[in-house]
């Protein structure tokens, strides 16, 4: 058995939702585009699952948080989608693909056929057993990529308040989630390998503000070593965790947060592939013309930066959709993607946006000891990266349009004097 659509997005995420609007703005007929999800809802904004979707008080809940209210769009609920004449195929997995044939086989045993495919397949989360450690089937071992984990940490989180929580990894879901734990009323340590939190963006200085931040919210922090094993009562829950500094910490509740791997496997052999994801070109398409690929899976050339990039950004996945919509609705008009890198974190009372690339000298500015401050990255004589915590509106939008227009540094000490005057100005 088997049906066909002139448009398929294989994967119902971020980038996808975002996808499905612009074919519509763009005039796509009723039967035409299919969405396949393993996921048993419509596509919904990932970030809510670290940030309001655990909160203790009026928690977020779909469907508030269908995409694309991220980007105060429209809210794209599976009404929408009907009335939009678009087939979602959900909870379903694709189990392989042929872009020869352009074929998708379902886990179901269905045969979905396209004249054009957009892989939007995302990432799955490392798991413990691939560092070798065993023990990532307990009930109170969580980790974080879905409204499933998400389900099942609110569960847990609900089980031991006043209790001890260990978060393994120092990066966003590791701070993300310990911000919410501590707003659930649970100790948390966090433990991870760098000397720092945030160490793929964060300078130590950068690091050092949010750690001492958290500390004063009671979270402890246990760097420089990792996670060897667990202990387990007769249930098989976990009690504690043995690092390999030789401590042991107690815990009711483990959330892992230990970085992504891309789905890229149904494209291995079929595909060209490059820096973990899928290559394509400015227009998102991949090595096969009738492929394209969006969101975290896709590897990209970044023009401001001048090398492909894979990013795992919300940011990233809403307007690299867009994008390769545009480029298959009208190739002719559409242009390279020129994307600005925009990664984002909130928690707490903190919010920070970080633009560009983070390579090069640093340039503080402002007062650490205050709730503003930031940085800028020059390299080779360029500003490329900027970064602030407790910007307004205006302010944000500053440092991103200083940063696209990548000007030329002679005097860092006169861009330290200037701070975030320099944005401003520019
Ligand atoms: P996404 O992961 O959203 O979707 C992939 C979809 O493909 C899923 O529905 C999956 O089930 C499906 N799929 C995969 N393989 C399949 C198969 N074989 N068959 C069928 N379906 C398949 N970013 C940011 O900039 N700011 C933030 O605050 C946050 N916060 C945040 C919190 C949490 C908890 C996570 C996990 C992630 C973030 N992110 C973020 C990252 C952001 O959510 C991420 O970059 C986007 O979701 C990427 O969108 P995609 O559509 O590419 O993948
Ligand atoms: P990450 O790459 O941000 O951080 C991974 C962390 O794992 C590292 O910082 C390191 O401390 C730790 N680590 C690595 N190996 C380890 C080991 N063996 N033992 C212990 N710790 C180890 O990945 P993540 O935090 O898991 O986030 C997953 C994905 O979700 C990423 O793509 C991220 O961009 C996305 N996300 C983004 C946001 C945001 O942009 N605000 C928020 C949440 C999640």
């Amino acid at each position: 058995m088997g049906r066909a659509f002139v448009y398929v997005i294989l994967g119902g995420g971020v980038a996808a939702g975002y996808a499905a609007l612009e074919f519509t703005k763009r005039g796509v007929s009723h039967g035409e585009l299919c969405i396949i999800s393993e996921e048993p809802v419509a596509p919904y904004e990932r970030p809510a699952l670290s940030k309001g979707f655990l909160l203790p008080e009026a928690p977020s809940r779909l469907p508030s948080f269908h995409t694309c209210v991220g980007a105060n769009e429209e809210r794209l609920t599976p009404k929408w989608y009907k009335e939009h004449g678009i087939e979602l195929v959900l909870g379903t997995r694709v189990k392989s693909a042929d872009v020869r044939r352009k074929t998708l086989l379902t886990a179901t045993g269905e045969t979905i056929s396209y004249k054009i495919l957009i892989i939007a397949t995302g990432a799955r989360a490392l798991k413990l057993e691939e560092f070798g450690v065993t023990g990532s089937d307990a009930e109170n071992v969580c980790y974080l990529r879905d409204l499933d984990d998400a389900n099942r940490l609110v569960n847990v989180i609900q089980s031991c308040s006043g209790g001890n929580a260990v978060v393994i990894g120092g990066g966003y879901v590791g701070m993300e989630c310990a911000g919410s734990l501590v707003i659930n009323k649970i100790n948390v340590t966090m433990v991870f390998p760098e000397a720092h939190c945030m160490a793929r963006l964060f300078t130590p200085k950068i690091a050092t503000y949010y750690e001492d931040y958290y500390t004063s919210k009671g979270v402890k922090f246990v760097k420089g070593t990792v996670l060897t094993s667990f202990e387990f009562d007769s249930n098989g829950k976990v009690t504690a965790v043995n690092l390999r500094d030789g401590s042991q910490l107690p815990a009711d509740l483990v959330v892992v947060g230990i970085g992504i791997r891309p789905n890229t496997g149904l494209f291995e052999g079929q595909l060209t592939l490059d820096k973990g994801g899928i290559k394509v070109n400015g227009l998102l398409q991949s090595s096969n013309n009738s492929v394209y690929a969006i969101g975290d899976v896709a590897s990209f050339p970044v023009k401001i930066l001048g090398e492909t990039r894979r990013l795992e950004h919300v940011d990233s996945a809403r307007k690299s959709a867009r994008h390769a919509v545009a480029a298959i609705m009208d190739s002719v008009k559409t242009g390279d993607f020129d994307y600005l890198p925009f990664f984002y974190s909130r928690v707490f009372t903190l919010s920070w946006q970080f633009y560009g690339d983070n390579a090069g000298e640093v340039v503080y500015y402002g007062d650490f000891s205050s709730s503003t401050f930031g940085a800028y990255w020059v390299n080779k004589g360029y500003l490329v990266g900027s970064f602030l915590e407790g910007g307004t509106k205006e302010e944000y939008e500053a440092i991103a349009n200083a940063t696209r227009l990548k000007p030329a540094i002679e005097d860092l000490a006169e861009l330290e004097r200037q701070g975030l005057g320099f944005a401003l100005a520019a």
